[in-house]
């Protein structure tokens, strides 16, 4: 088996950084290295104040300050990485395509593409080249093609190694997987390969968590598991909307049926939408594949998961539009949290994005506080969506620094991202602060029901009447 000592890594962002970094920690005689064409990103990753990273994930820093420097560098020479590593993970964005054929579905690989061409221009010697970016089922094989037929009679061996890192539980999902993926080609020199990645994480997770297979099941397997935990979270803000009408709690039900062993308690919390840069994708892919296959009801049905998480976003900015009686204009509402989930600044796909944009359809004067994203990003994802134009974008939102100060005369607040510090606000002064009546909305159920109500708020849950 071919022994490894230094790997490359092209891409350095949520997914590259984190994995390396935990890689580098994991193995000491393993000289890593992480290029990317983006010079602004990777003099971040060398900054010299670690809280200047350009992704926050906890416990992110201390490895990169225990490593960085040691065997674990950040660099935009892509080619000399590529040329001296034995292997080459590619970890680059595949956001959906926004033009041509699978618009608005299919994963856009011309990042990928780039990635493999520069790997067969480059290398002189045999490559095992790992795809862990998210990618639809048989990229692999396009990679392989490209290699094959680029490359200067050097061998490319491919596997498939998907990512399950949660964002603000990177680390920990690193250091303690549940289990690792690798597919390979079911040829000697595949499994070599096989071995000799697994043979990487084996110097920190037990052999039985390292699950080889076929290069299309672990892709495919990528974009199932992502389906599933998607799915769990639409039903039960399906469910929601029910309790909603009735005296059912949402809560209630999760913990009812979360005891169910066969079901679980995980991944049972209603809110107002699933966000990431994973979930929504991953399912346009498996609907993308399945029609490309003419299975129309197998496509119809995973389809429904983001059709209902797309209502469950428009719902609760329409519920907040109906409370404050119909009539929004001017009025200050409050956005507590941006990104898609707590102890993360990436704000990709996140709900609050679309409640904000509703809010603003309505002319409401609004204003953000996130305590992790930065003004510039919030405005890139308004922009982005190209309802209005960048100037209106600003005249109808604002981005505050200071969550107390905005509550005066706010009419009301919604809660998007589940930040632990916005439970421990001081509700009462707030509640002084802001007109009255006044409303909270809360998209997470991170407050209590009764010491809400008891301070005179106007308060909504999801998932209860
Ligand atoms: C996900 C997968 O969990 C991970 O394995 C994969 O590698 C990448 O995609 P991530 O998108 O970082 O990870 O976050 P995750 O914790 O899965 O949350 C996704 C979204 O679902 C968030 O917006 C979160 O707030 C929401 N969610 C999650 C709920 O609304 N309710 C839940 O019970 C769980
Ligand atoms: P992910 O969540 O998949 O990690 P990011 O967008 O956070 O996605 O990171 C992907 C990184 O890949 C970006 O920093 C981007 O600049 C980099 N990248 C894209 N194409 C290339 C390429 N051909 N060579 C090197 N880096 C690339």
């Amino acid at each position: 088996m071919q022994k490894i000592t230094k790997i490359c890594c092209i891409g350095a962002g949520y997914v590259g950084g984190p994995t390396m970094s935990v890689i580098a920690n994991k193995c000491p005689h393993i000289q890593v290295t992480v290029v990317d064409i983006n010079q602004d990103r990777i003099d971040q990753w060398n900054t010299e104040d670690l809280d200047q990273l350009p992704i926050y994930e906890p416990g992110l820093k201390e490895i990169v300050a225990e490593n960085r420097g040691k065997n674990l560098f950040f660099s935009t020479e892509v080619d000399r990485a590529i040329d001296e590593a034995q292997m080459i993970f590619i970890s680059v964005n595949t956001p959906t395509k926004t033009y041509g054929k699978g618009k608005g579905q299919a994963a856009d690989l011309k990042f990928v593409e780039l990635c493999a061409r520069n790997i067969a221009k480059v290398s002189k010697t045999d490559k095992i080249v790992v795809e862990k970016s998210t990618l639809p089922v048989r990229t692999a094989q396009a990679i392989q093609n490209i290699l094959d037929n680029t490359g200067d009679g050097v061998h490319f061996e491919i596997l498939s190694n998907p990512e399950f890192l949660a964002e603000g539980t990177a680390i920990d999902d690193l250091i303690n997987a549940d289990r690792v993926l690798i597919g390979g080609n079911e040829t000697p020199s595949g499994q070599a390969a096989k071995d000799a990645l697994s043979a990487i994480y084996e110097n920190w997770l037990p052999k039985e968590r390292i699950l080889q297979t076929n290069i299309w099941s672990s892709e495919l397997s990528k974009l199932v598991a992502n389906a599933f935990l998607a799915q769990r979270v639409s039903s039960i803000n399906s469910i929601s909307a029910l309790c909603e009408k009735t005296d059912a709690n949402i809560q209630e039900i999760s913990r009812a049926i979360g005891f169910d062993s066969r079901i679980g308690p995980k991944f049972l919390n209603a809110s107002v939408g699933f966000g990431g840069s994973c979930f929504q994708k991953d399912i346009l892919n498996l609907v993308y594949i399945a029609r490309s296959f003419g299975l129309q009801e197998v496509a119809d049905y995973w389809e429904q998961v983001i059709i209902m998480n797309d209502y469950q976003k428009s719902r609760f900015a329409e519920h907040i539009i109906s409370t404050l009686y119909n009539t929004i204009s001017g009025k200050k509402i409050i956005l507590y949290g941006w990104a898609f989930k707590k102890d993360t600044n990436d704000t990709r796909e996140s709900a609050a994005i679309h409640v904000a944009n509703a809010l603003m359809e309505e002319h409401a004067e609004v204003i953000v506080y996130d305590p992790k994203v930065t003004e510039s990003r919030i405005y890139q994802d308004l922009d982005y969506l190209e309802t209005r134009s960048p100037e209106e974008n600003r005249r109808l939102l604002t981005v505050a620094k200071n969550p107390m100060e905005i509550t005066t005369d706010a009419h009301a607040i919604a809660i998007l991202t589940e930040w632990d510090e916005f439970k421990d606000y001081h509700w009462e002064k707030i509640y002084a602060q802001m007109l009255k009546p006044a409303f909270v909305f809360d998209g997470r159920r991170l407050l209590e029901t009764d010491t809400m109500k008891a301070i005179g708020f106007n308060y909504y849950k999801i998932g209860q009447s």
